[in-house]
């Protein structure tokens, strides 16, 4: 038809908020895409129903974005490759120790159309062994074809609320960029464009390192000066870490897109992440059971990149460089006291 076609890969709180944003854009634009947008839901029994049925029934994701009506071409589909049939643009963001099987099953050649273009909302990052690389690059190499970055100042229930915020989508391409943005951009969620993937992938990894430190903070009763300390170390070495091991990628996404300095805050104060690293401090439980008792099956990102992180810097003989990252690596997974996290 010449249409766009949208397709969402994930449909968890993030997942469910962005599906909304770009299902209520697409009604609005007949003559340049197609209306149903598909997403994909992992199926999950709910009161005992399918979840893929109470979605399309009831518009709401009571499993992971209770009380928000979704718009009625917002379509839930069970099967992974089903979803994306036909689909031109498609999104990543499922949590990130999910994508590899998801990609698995999208490498069946004929199961993504060739000329799609994709981009990831996933925040995390690739580590093997010395080799560290972006979840769009990886998609992009595992699927042959193009694939962007979003990131920024979103937490998912506040965005789906409708509360004025920005995001910051990362594109290799003009082309890329001008699509993302009409799929994406709206009044109350304003989309600025950098032509820098890498950087607008590393913030969001690497913010939620910051997190668990900014939670321990929470967890020892301290105060605001001490936050933004933390906040303020955090930014130096979410940059420097992405200067050195991404040398193509410009230092103000982290000073001046939402991606950067403003998504450190909010996730910061408002985030999951430091919400069970402040858990952490308080009850001394294990991090497997904090993420079950809080989120209530969300998923916590930020003790799975602080681990690749430090496994990274530790085959580089880099740790020295980046004594925060360090130091709350230490506290999560090695009994560390939480005072450590001033010995920088
Ligand atoms: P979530 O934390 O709400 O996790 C729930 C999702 O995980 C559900 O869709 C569930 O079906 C899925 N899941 C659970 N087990 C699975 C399995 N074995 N295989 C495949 N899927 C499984 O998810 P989210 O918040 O949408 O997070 C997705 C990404 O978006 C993450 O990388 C996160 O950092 C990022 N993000 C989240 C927010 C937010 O506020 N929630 C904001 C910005 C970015
Ligand atoms: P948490 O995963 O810590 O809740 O952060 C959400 C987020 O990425 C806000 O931009």
């Amino acid at each position: 038809s010449g249409k766009h076609k949208v397709a969402i890969v994930g449909s968890g709180s993030w997942g469910t908020a962005l599906a909304k944003i770009a299902a209520e854009n697409i009604a609005s634009r007949p003559d340049d895409f197609e209306s149903e947008v598909r997403m994909w839901v992992r199926e999950k029994q709910v009161q005992g129903r399918n979840l893929t049925e109470v979605i399309n029934t009831t518009h709401k994701n009571e499993r992971y974005l209770p009380d928000i009506k979704l718009p009625k071409n917002l379509v839930a589909v069970g099967n992974l490759k089903k979803v994306v049939e036909g689909a031109s643009l498609i999104v990543f963001v499922v949590p990130h120790q999910f994508l590899h099987s998801v990609l698995y099953e999208y490498q069946t050649p004929g199961v993504i159309h060739p000329g799609a273009r994709a981009i990831s909302a996933i925040k995390g990052v690739e580590v093997n062994g010395t080799d560290i690389s972006t979840f769009a690059s990886l998609i992009e190499n595992k699927l042959d074809i193009p694939c962007s970055a979003l990131s920024g100042a979103n937490v998912a229930l506040e965005v789906a609320r409708e509360q004025f915020c920005e995001t910051t989508i990362g594109c290799p391409t003009h082309d890329d960029s001008l699509l993302w943005h009409a799929v994406f951009h709206a009044k109350k969620f304003q989309v600025h464009a950098v032509e820098d993937v890498s950087g607008v992938s590393l913030a969001g990894a690497l913010k939620n390192v910051v997190a668990l430190a900014a939670g321990f903070v929470d967890g020892m009763k301290l105060g605001g000066n001490t936050k933004a300390a933390i906040i303020r170390i955090g930014l130096k070495e979410m940059a420097e870490f992405t200067a050195e091991f991404f040398p193509g990628s410009q230092a103000s996404t982290f000073t001046n897109e939402s991606a950067g300095v403003a998504d450190l805050i909010t996730t910061c104060t408002g985030g999951r992440n430091a919400k069970c690293a402040k858990d952490f401090i308080r009850s001394g439980r294990k991090w497997e059971e904090i993420e079950r008792d809080l989120l209530k099956g969300q998923k916590l990102q930020g003790t799975a990149t602080a681990e690749e992180v430090h496994n990274f810097l530790v085959s580089r003989k880099r740790t020295y460089g980046y004594p925060l990252f360090e130091q709350t690596y230490k506290i999560a997974f090695e009994g560390a006291p939480a005072e450590q996290l001033f010995d920088l």
